[in-house]
């Protein structure tokens, strides 16, 4: 397995690093800033003296490293600062996604996309359409961790953290839709063991998690769980785990949406989302995943597609 994480920054680092760890296959680690992904490169293989790990990583500028590669993982674009939205990154990080994926198209025409840059649904819906690959080979990284984060909140409400699932499905953004009543404790949803307020509280901690962070690093956005989020993915396709997993996919009238990229629960394995899975949602929920489909389809229909 070849595996490419374009951007070396700070998720795509992390992400890498993890890669590394889980020795999920060879790791070609590419951006633009000359030295950057290598010297990177070379602190992680020198850090798996220590950790017990001996991937190959290869640091790189150019595309050509990333030849036949199974999987790609594209973290390149600017990161969120205090005060900005996700979707204030759309036009720059449209365009770095659409020079990197001219390149991948090129090196690695049988690679399964994996999509973390933001805004995320759009670009991903971005990617999809550029790189002309079929729709179960592009898909984001998004819902996995707000899911993440939503288990931290719950874990903190609980004073527990053992055996915590949650569900979150929707765009990775204010119209993210948590579901309490399918985010379980031992089994039992939160609806069950928690009250009104406290679920509640969980929903809006999650919608706001990555803001959180952003405000309080100042200079960036999060990483470490963004990185690890992803690195998990790419394993899943890289290792043929056929995992349930929260993902950004597209829709072809599951859940009454088409020709949309959004957060639902999907089978990641080697030919990347292998099914997606629906779930039973009562009329609210079903609404609030509609609301948030339809904000990411009204961006995406002005997005105009390089030439
Ligand atoms: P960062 O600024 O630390 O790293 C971005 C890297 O991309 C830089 O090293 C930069 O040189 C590189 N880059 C820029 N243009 C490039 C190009 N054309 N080709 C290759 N590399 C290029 O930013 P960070 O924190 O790593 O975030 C990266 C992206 O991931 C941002 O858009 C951020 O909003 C997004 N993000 C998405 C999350 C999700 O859940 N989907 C979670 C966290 C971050
Ligand atoms: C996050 O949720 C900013 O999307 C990034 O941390």
């Amino acid at each position: 397995m070849k595996i490419t994480v374009v951007g070396a920054g700070n998720v795509g680092a992390q992400c890498a690093y993890r890669l590394a760890q889980k020795q999920a296959g060879e790791v070609v680690l590419i951006d633009v800033v000359a030295g950057l992904p290598q010297g990177k490169a070379l602190d992680m293989m020198q850090a798996g003296f220590i950790e017990g790990f001996s991937t190959k990583i290869k640091g790189t500028n150019d595309y050509k490293d990333t030849k036949d590669s199974n999987v790609v993982v594209i973290t390149a674009g600017l990161a969120r600062k205090p005060g900005m939205s996700r979707d204030d990154l759309i036009s720059k990080n449209a365009e770095i996604i659409a020079s990197i994926v001219k390149n991948i198209v090129q090196y690695s025409p049988k690679a399964i996309l994996i999509i973390v840059t933001n805004p995320l649904d759009v670009m991903t819906y971005f990617a999809y359409k550029l790189s002309g690959f079929d729709h179960r080979r592009v898909f984001g990284m998004a819902p996995l961790l707000d899911a993440a984060r939503m288990q931290y909140f719950i874990a903190e409400a609980c004073g527990d953290a053992n055996n915590i699932y949650a569900e979150v499905l929707g765009s990775h953004g204010d119209l993210m839709v948590p579901v309490p009543r399918f985010s379980t404790v031992k089994g039992k949803p939160i609806t069950e063991i928690l009250n009104p307020e406290q679920v509640n509280n969980i929903e809006q901690k999650t919608k706001n998690g990555g803001a959180e962070i952003v405000g309080l690093l100042k200079t960036g956005s999060a990483y470490y769980a963004p990185g690890s989020a992803a690195a998990h993915m790419a394993e899943a396709v890289a290792k043929d785990k056929k995992e349930v997993i929260g993902t950004c996919c597209y829709l072809t009238g599951e859940y009454g949406l088409s020709d949309v990229y959004i957060g639902v629960p999907a089978k990641i394995g080697r030919g990347g989302v292998e099914e997606v899975i629906e779930l039973d949602l009562l009329a609210p929920e079903k609404k609030a995943l509609h609301d948030s489909a339809n904000a990411v389809k009204e961006i995406c229909e002005k997005l105009t597609l390089p030439k």
